[in-house]
């Protein structure tokens, strides 16, 4: 079915500047999206986006979420890309001052963050503003993209049989958008014992495969990059370490949504999975639980 846009809502212009001391300080939840699908909200948060407020969200957080947000709430849209630090809306500082300001206005807000809250998302940071300032807070976890991603694409993050026993999630870039200050040796060896998965890295993707085999991981590490994952945009490119850059030009991969970059034996658990089956993958869809269900109340 085909969503219209978010409604727009109103967005009144609060002074954030006011210092004068408040006693009914509004609660703040910074709530984790997940990574875009609305099914992988976790419960609590589905509830306090319910009655919430005010709703200060980041750019990236799905319109199917958005639409969970009563008509009465106010919504305000702070600009922050997830992971881009190129078109940054508000700075840091305002979205820490919004918060404060809808607080002392007694509201609830909710702060809602892609992913999860602690996972790349300065929920750290906004935590100790809130903290500062006496605001009644609270987290609620977000399935973080590295996980719903790699659920979606069946990328298992462990598995026994590929020797893969631990994970490691990464950021593939810097503040200063460079590379950043990774063990990249110890990343190398390990390549084809572990899942790293990386994010913010489309950028930097040559220079990310570039530094690897200069540090000896093996050329044909498999490798999987995934764009908008979880929602009906989803993208997925399955190749290897050397050559993924290639693909990517060649497949003109990425229309600018949030993408991970998966480097490990299990990138290559879905080509495993097809060779299995002999034929393509039957993925079960929300529908057919929806049919499922209606076979046992007809039989009830
Ligand atoms: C600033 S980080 C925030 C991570 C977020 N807190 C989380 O737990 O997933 C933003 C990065 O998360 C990744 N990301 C978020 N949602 C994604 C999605 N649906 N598909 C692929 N990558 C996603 C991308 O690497 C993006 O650049």
């Amino acid at each position: 079915m085909a969503l219209d846009s978010p409604p727009k809502r109103r967005h009144e212009q609060l002074d954030c500047t006011s210092v004068s001391e408040h006693s009914d300080l509004g609660p703040v939840s910074l709530v984790g999206a997940g990574p875009g699908d609305p099914e992988l909200l976790t419960l609590r948060a589905l509830r306090r986006l319910e009655v919430a407020d005010v709703v200060l969200h980041d750019n990236l957080i799905s319109e199917e979420v958005l639409r969970l947000v009563p008509q009465d709430a106010e919504m305000v849209n702070v600009g922050k890309r997830c992971g881009d630090v190129k078109d940054r809306g508000l700075q840091q500082q305002e979205i820490h001052d919004l918060m404060l300001a809808h607080s002392r206005r007694g509201r609830r807000v909710v702060r809602l963050k892609c992913g999860d809250p602690f996972v790349f998302g300065r929920g750290g940071e906004e935590l100790e503003f809130l903290v500062k300032h006496q605001v009644p807070f609270e987290v609620v976890p977000g399935i973080t993209s590295a996980l719903g991603v790699s659920a979606s694409i069946q990328v298992p993050l462990t598995h026994r049989s590929f020797d893969t026993n631990h994970v490691h999630f990464c950021t593939g870039q810097s503040q200063a958008r460079t590379l950043p200050d990774l063990n990249w040796s110890e990343l190398a060896k390990s390549a084809m014992k572990q899942t790293a998965v990386f994010y913010m890295g489309l950028k930097s993707l040559d220079k990310i495969c570039s530094t690897l085999r200069e540090h000896g991981a093996p050329d044909d590490t498999p490798m999987a990059l995934v764009e908008s994952g979880t929602t009906p945009q989803e993208e997925t490119l399955f190749s290897t370490l050397s050559s993924m850059p290639e693909d990517v030009k060649k497949q003109k991969f990425g229309r600018g949504g949030p993408a991970l970059i998966f480097l490990g034996p299990t990138a290559a658990f879905p080509a495993h999975l097809r060779q299995l089956s002999g034929r393509p993958l039957k993925r079960a869809r929300g529908k057919d639980w929806c049919e499922k269900q209606s076979v046992s109340d007809a039989e009830a």
